[in-house]
């Protein structure tokens, strides 16, 4: 390991100038204004897998953007590691609050700044460098090892599913590694055992057949808003539980040695306020502790919503349509369809008296759970351990990866979600940045990773 190490801090400084190549491409997935740049991206990543020594290397175009697909397969008596993570990045907007452009990567108080830097082009290339430096200094991998690397994520994988139910033998493995979240805190590790699912809903809301004028008709007939905000105050109760019904039918409740490791962990509740600009915690389902409420529990969110006049100054119109869109974060084992037909059931059936309502579903993923004493978790520990000085904690995270329930139940394999992101980087926001203490680290922790399971 520590001839590793060398290795590492020797190619530091070029391995940082390689991921700045990565992150110099504008691969938003979300805006087809991009399209030729998230090929460029593909093409990046296949390029440096080729370059590093994987195999089979291939772009595989979809419906939307492309996967990539490597392989080195030369350790027959040895497990198979697939390795999954996307190089798509989220939109840039509001840009005016970056401190440098978001595709000109910059280091400042060691850390890059640059969009796609802790998600997930920073994580992914971790492997990249990993595979790279075992290759080099060995000759050999101590696995087999597998990458598939999407351009959608960000967009919820949308194409991906199919190819994995398409791919299952050439994606066949042991376990499935991904680096898409965070570490606890600075130098201390952790292992993500649970992600939140989710679904989108929106909806409109119509009244008369067109705008009125509020002098003439003010008084005497239903404001499309009004009923809007009606019908959106019976999703929640007084206590900010989701008032749907069978809403939580199927929700797991932490076990008590999970609501103890919550608790052991601790949490700062004023310096969260500050950081925050908040002067109290409430918020969803205020009879749970805020820990669980973020990562374990449920929640819908309205996240938009339209109607009446927005431009300048008044107007004396009662508007005859209203809008808005839904989420909601699932978590283990609510099913995401079921869920999006119980609200828009509710919504149709609490809507109020003189409207007519038009409901449509958006997009779903699973939630996800899996056992922390399952053997490659335990693996990735003691590589943790190894690296870190510190065995991980174990946590929930209140964010989604949908395709990570497709993996597991595509491969039928174990799936550890090893990440080494900091909580405060900023992802989806202005200013993303990568932690760079965390870049050998990583790269050491996922080299001991791979020799760990060898046996
Ligand atoms: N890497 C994140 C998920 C994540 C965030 C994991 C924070 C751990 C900590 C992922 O890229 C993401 O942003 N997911 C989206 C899913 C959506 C776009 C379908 C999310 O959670 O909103
Ligand atoms: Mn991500
Ligand atoms: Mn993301």
């Amino acid at each position: 390991m520590s001839q590793l190490s060398e290795v590492l801090s020797k190619n530091h400084d070029k391995n940082i100038e390689e991921l700045k190549e990565l992150l110099r491409i504008p691969s938003i997935s979300a805006i087809s204004e991009y399209n030729e740049d998230i090929q460029k991206a593909a093409s990046w990543i296949a390029g440096k897998l080729e370059s590093i020594g994987m195999e089979h290397v291939e772009i595989v175009q979809t419906k939307g953007h492309p996967i990539i697909y490597a392989d080195w397969l030369h350790q027959e008596n040895a497990p198979t590691v697939l390795v999954y993570g996307h190089y798509d990045v989220q939109p840039v907007d509001p840009i005016d609050l970056w401190e440098t452009p978001p595709f000109e990567p910059a280091i400042r108080d060691e850390k890059i700044f640059a969009r796609g830097a802790t998600d997930d082009k920073g994580q992914t290339f971790l492997h990249i460098k990993a595979v790279e430096t075992l290759l080099q200094s060995e000759g050999k991998l101590p696995v087999n090892v597998k990458f598939c690397i999407e351009g959608e994520e960000e967009i919820g994988s949308p194409n991906l599913p199919q190819f994995l139910f398409d791919n299952k033998e050439r994606l066949a493995c042991d376990v499935v590694v991904i680096s898409d979240s965070d570490m606890w805190d600075r130098g201390v590790p952790a292992i993500t055992y649970s992600l939140r699912g989710l679904c989108s809903l929106e909806f409109s809301l119509k009244t008369a057949n067109s705008d009125l004028h509020s002098g003439m008709f003010g008084g005497g007939v239903q404001n499309a808003s009004h009923l809007l905000v009606q019908l959106l105050s019976t999703l929640h109760d007084a206590n900010g539980k989701v008032n749907v019904d069978h809403f939580y039918d199927d929700v797991v409740d932490l076990t008590e040695f999970e609501k103890e490791q919550i608790k052991a962990l601790g949490f700062d509740q004023e310096k969260l306020k500050k950081s925050l600009g908040l002067t109290d915690l409430t918020g969803g389902e205020n009879n749970y502790p805020y820990p669980e409420r973020v990562s374990s529990r449920p929640t819908l969110e309205i996240n938009g919503l339209w109607g009446g006049f927005q431009g300048e100054g008044t107007k004396t119109v009662i508007p005859n349509k209203a809008h808005a869109k839904i989420t909601c974060r699932l978590v283990h084992n609510q099913n995401p369809e079921q869920i999006q037909e119980l609200i828009k059931k509710h919504l149709e059936e609490n809507a109020p008296k003189g409207c007519t309502i038009q409901v449509s579903l958006g997009d779903t993923g699973n939630p996800f759970l899996t056992p922390i004493d399952s053997p490659m978790i335990q693996k990735a520990a003691e590589a943790y351990e190894k690296v870190y000085g510190k065995s991980p904690v174990y946590k929930r995270e209140g964010g989604s990866i949908p395709i990570v329930s497709d993996f597991s139940q595509a491969l039928n394999s174990p799936v550890v979600l090893m990440g080494f992101g900091l909580p405060d980087e900023n992802l989806h926001a202005p200013n993303e940045h990568f932690n760079l203490e965390n870049f050998d680290k990583g790269i050491l922790t996922i080299c001991s990773f791979l020799n760990l399971i060898q046996k």
